[in-house]
Formats: structure tokens, sequence, C-alpha cells
């Protein structure tokens, strides 16, 4: 009946964003979900995590009986929550209350019985049902109509909630790391794999990559030397540089990963980069992976915009506005290159905001005052501390709107003295540029380093440029209010790439998905409202 998945799959569709057909929670366990927004980063990484253990992933075929599903598994123990969604066929994910359960389940899985291939015995959590029979599922589709109604404030709020990582997606991308987990403890069985970047930060949009964390610090020995009589240590190999205990570690991982993990495909080897990764994707999720080690400045850096979005709401929406304005315009790309990334870019918000007259959020010069001796992070010689209690932090009384702050943005940048000035949020203030770069973002941690250093001089003129222009269009908003007619309107112009006339990017600009569909949404409305009024 259930069989342990170690098919790989032909189809590759690595940023198709899943779809969710149905979930339940208990009602106990949905308030507690939605109370999971005022936790500390590193409480909700707790809490993910032990519900990611208990959970296990399962390719069922399209038509799968919900209620027979239920009751199968649930002879292994009670099912605390679960829920199906879509990406390359149905999947369903299900936690259960204990880890024994998960145990019992896959004591019941066969290994699959093929007679043209040849399977790798690889047992996980990653299992397949089969001989089940219909099910009515509803597809909850979501749609982009929001972007044609209300005020531009409205519209960036139904924006970020539309993108935004939903609890399903959240719970499944800790799922993905502790699958993998599975597959790094074979050689580390201490080690933990966690989520970092914009799976966690707060600002991530549905399709973003998984950017995890192989953390073998967690391996640790007895640490009290006895002062007299016999003691013993481990034998282990030495290597000249952490960098290449990292490679050798992400070589060998990558490589269990590509030959045993199943549904990872396309595994890459970036060990030469300078922060070493291995990239595949792990299709069950359709989420593009890249797996790192060694790697704890960016979990500080990741803790960091938690905390400033976590801040004030408009922090979110701003970067989530931003972010999608960006890649509707290929001002960011999912393809490496010289463009803005949208590390970049969430750190030219958060110093936007800083700049405000009273500033919506402090500098990360004050974060570190206000931090106590519990908070002190020295990592690599770079001082990451700051401080981690919310409530210590004062913050101050700026009322601006989303709308207003969404056209100061794109004033401010539009004649920001990029070739002279480097943008710094420890300090909230422009600073004068250390080198030549176009475009000069100071690290917050590691402050000899430049986060942009990959954009050329092209990417930051078409950035100016097109902010200067979506300022331009918003003002012209300002003078004409929103009206029935499906005419693209406030932050729906700022979307779509033709409404932005007279830039020129010199290349053919690639148009992205959301801004297609927008775009087609926005016709065939303007036509059935052509096919009423005529
Ligand atoms: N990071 C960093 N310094 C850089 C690039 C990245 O510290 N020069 C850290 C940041 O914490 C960042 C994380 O690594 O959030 C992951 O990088 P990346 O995947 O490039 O950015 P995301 O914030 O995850 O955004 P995206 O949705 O584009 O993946
Ligand atoms: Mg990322």
């Amino acid at each position: 009946f259930l069989t342990t998945m170690a098919s790989s799959f032909t189809v590759c569709r690595l940023h198709m964003r899943g779809r969710i057909l149905s979930k339940r929670y208990c009602s106990s366990a949905l308030s507690s979900a939605e109370k999971i927004e005022c936790k500390s980063l590193h409480a909700l990484q707790v809490e993910r995590q032990d519900q990611a253990e208990k959970s296990v992933l399962i390719s069922c075929q399209s038509r799968t009986s919900e209620k027979k599903f239920l009751k199968f598994l649930s002879k292994h123990g009670d099912i605390k929550k679960y829920f199906f969604y879509e990406s390359y066929g149905v999947y369903a994910v299900v936690e259960f209350a204990s880890r024994d359960s998960v145990s019992s389940l896959l004591e019941s899985a066969t290994i699959p019985s093929i007679s043209q291939e040849s399977i790798v015995p690889f047992k996980s959590r990653l299992l397949s049902i089969r001989n089940l029979s219909s099910v009515n599922q509803q597809l909850n589709r979501k749609h982009l109509g929001f972007l044609l109604l209300g005020c531009v404030e409205q519209q960036i709020l139904s924006l970020t909630k539309a993108y935004q990582l939903t609890e399903e997606n959240s719970r499944l991308r800790f799922l993905v790391c502790s699958l993998l987990k599975d597959i790094a403890a074979a050689y580390f069985p201490e080690c933990t794999i966690r989520p970092f970047g914009s799976s966690v930060n707060g600002f991530g949009k549905l399709g973003c990559d998984l950017d995890m964390f192989l953390d073998l610090d967690s391996i640790s020995g007895v640490c009290l030397q006895p002062k007299s009589g016999f003691s013993l240590e481990y034998q282990m190999k030495r290597v000249n540089s952490e960098r290449a205990i990292t490679q050798s570690v992400l070589s060998v991982i990558g490589e269990c990963v590509d030959q045993f993990g199943p549904g990872c495909a396309g595994v890459q080897k970036i060990l030469n980069a300078r922060c070493p990764l291995v990239r595949f994707s792990h299709q069950p999720s359709g989420f593009q992976c890249d797996l790192t080690a060694n790697n704890r400045v960016a979990m500080k850096s990741t803790e960091l915009l938690y905390l400033y979005g976590e801040l004030d709401p408009r922090v979110r929406s701003l970067v989530f506005t931003i972010r999608s304005w960006a890649r509707s315009h290929g001002i960011t790309s999912s393809i490496p290159g010289a463009w803005i990334t949208n590390f970049s870019l969430t750190i030219m918000v958060l110093f936007f905001l800083q700049r405000r007259g009273p500033p919506i959020i402090p500098t990360l010069d004050h974060l570190r005052d206000l931090a106590g001796p519990e908070d002190r992070s020295m990592i690599e010689g770079s001082d990451c501390t700051f401080v981690r209690d919310f409530s210590k932090i004062q913050l101050q009384n700026n009322t601006e709107t989303l709308e207003q702050l969404l056209c100061e943005f794109f004033e401010f940048y539009a004649t920001f003295p990029f070739s002279r000035m480097s943008i710094n949020i420890r300090k909230g203030k422009e600073q004068n540029k250390p080198e030549m770069s176009p475009l000069h973002i100071q690290n917050p941690f590691e402050t000899s380093l430049n986060v942009s250093k990959n954009v050329n001089s092209t990417q930051l003129d078409r950035f100016m440029a097109l902010c200067q222009e979506s300022s331009w269009l918003l003002q012209q908003n300002k003078t004409s209010t929103p009206n029935n007619t499906p005419t693209p309107w406030g932050l729906a112009t700022l979307l779509l790439p033709s409404q932005v006339a007279g830039i020129k990017s010199g290349k053919k600009r690639r148009r992205e998905p959301a801004s297609e569909r927008i775009k087609s949404l926005l016709e065939s409305l303007k036509k059935q409202n052509q096919e009423k009024t005529g």
C-alpha cells in the first residue's frame, strides 16, 4: 500500500508554485499557528523543526479519497495536522502527534517492486500511497483581481497577503530541511539543517528558493577535561582550513543527495564560490534548494531582517511591493548575474525606512547598543550583536501611509547619489563609498564587504530610471481616482512592464509570469467590460 519513493521525475518545473488543495487544523492548533507571528525567530524555528520531524510527505494519486487516506494513516497514531498541495502531482503533508507514529508508518511501508529499473534502497519520509478511490478536491486558485480594487494602500496589503509564504508553504520548507537532515545524518547524526534567507526572514514570496544551512556546530564532545586520571578524546582528521572542511562536507553530502535523495534532481556542486553550496531541485515540493554549511553570518542577517519585519507592518508590505515591482521589470532575476538581488533590494528598503523623518525603524548600531550580554555574537571576527528582545526597542511615531512611502521610495532612489555614497543600515546614513563599484551596500555584519558588488552600471541606471518613471506614474494616479472600469490603476500600473514607458534596457526584457498573469487578467476583464457596455 505504502511504498518508499525512490523514482525520479522527468518533468522539471523549478519555480512552479504549489497550490494548496485542502487543509485541516484542529481549532487549538489554528490559534497556535496564528500566535507564531509574535515569536522570536529562534522559538519559531524550534517549533517548526519539531513539527517537521513528526511529519511525512506523501505523493498521492490525483483522486485520493481524503477520508480513506486519513483513516488509513491514523492507524499509526493521531494526526495533528495535514494538508494537500499540488506540484508535480498531488502531495500530502501529514504531521502526527508523536514521532512513534512516524516510525510505525515507516515500518509498514514496502520497497517498490520495479521490473525494468533498479532502485536505491534509501528509505526516507517521502512516500507514495496507491490504490485509493476518487475524491472531490476543490482547487483553491489565487487570483490577481485584487490589483484592480481599492486604493493603493489596499492594493499593497492585498499583494502582500497573496504572495507571502503561507503556513503550509512554510511547514513544507521545514519538512524538506528535515528530510535532507536524514540524508546528512548518515555521516553526521547530530547535525541539523535549518532554513535561512527569505524562507524564514518574513520577506519570502511563494516560489522563492529554499536556502538551507547544514549546522555541524551542534556536534560536540564533553568539554570538561578531568584534572587527573584517564580521559578519552576522538581522533579526528585535521584539515588546513574551515573552508576546506565546508567544501569536503558539502561535496560528500551533495553526492549523497544526488545519488540517494528521493525526489532530488539536477544536483550542482558549486564549491569554489565565496560561500560554497550544493544547488538542486527538490521535485516533490517544487523548491529550488541551496545547501550551504559554515554560513553563520547569513543566519544572523536572516534574524536581523526578520526582526525589522516584525517591528512595523509597513516594513514587510513595502519590501514585498518593491520586490514584486523589481521582479516584474526584470530588475531582479532568478538567474545569477549583474542584477540587484532581493537581499540588496531589501536592505535598500530598510535603509530608506531609516531615513524617514521620524525614522520608521532604528539603525543597526542602535540595535547593537540595546543588546544585553545574552545577545552577544562574534562570528569569524565580525560583530553580529544586536538586541533580540523586541520589547526593548522603542519606535518613533511615524504615521506615513504605504502609498506615501512607496512614492517616496521611488523619489529617494531616483535621485540617490550612488556614484559617491554607500548605503549603510548600520549607521542609518549614507557613507562615502570605500570602493568604486557602481552600487555599494555595506554588508550589515561583514562590514568590509559590499552585498551588491555584482551589480553593473547598466543595471543600476535601469533601476534609477524605473524609480523615476514609477514615481511619476504614482503622481499621475493621485490626480485620478479609481473607478469601476478595469483599467490598470495604482499599483497595477507599476507592475505592468508595458505601462512603464520610455525605459530602454538595451536587451529584450523577459516577461515574468506574475506580470503576464496580471496582464491577461486585465485584458480579459477589459474585454468583458467592453462586451457589457458595447
Ligand atoms: N546573504 C548575505 N550576504 C549576501 C547574500 C546573501 O548575508 N551577499 C544572506 C542573507 O541573509 C539572505 C540569505 O543569505 O537573506 C539568502 O540569500 P539569497 O537566497 O540570495 O536571498 P533571499 O533573501 O533568500 O532572497 P530570495 O527570495 O531572492 O532567495
Ligand atoms: Mg533565498
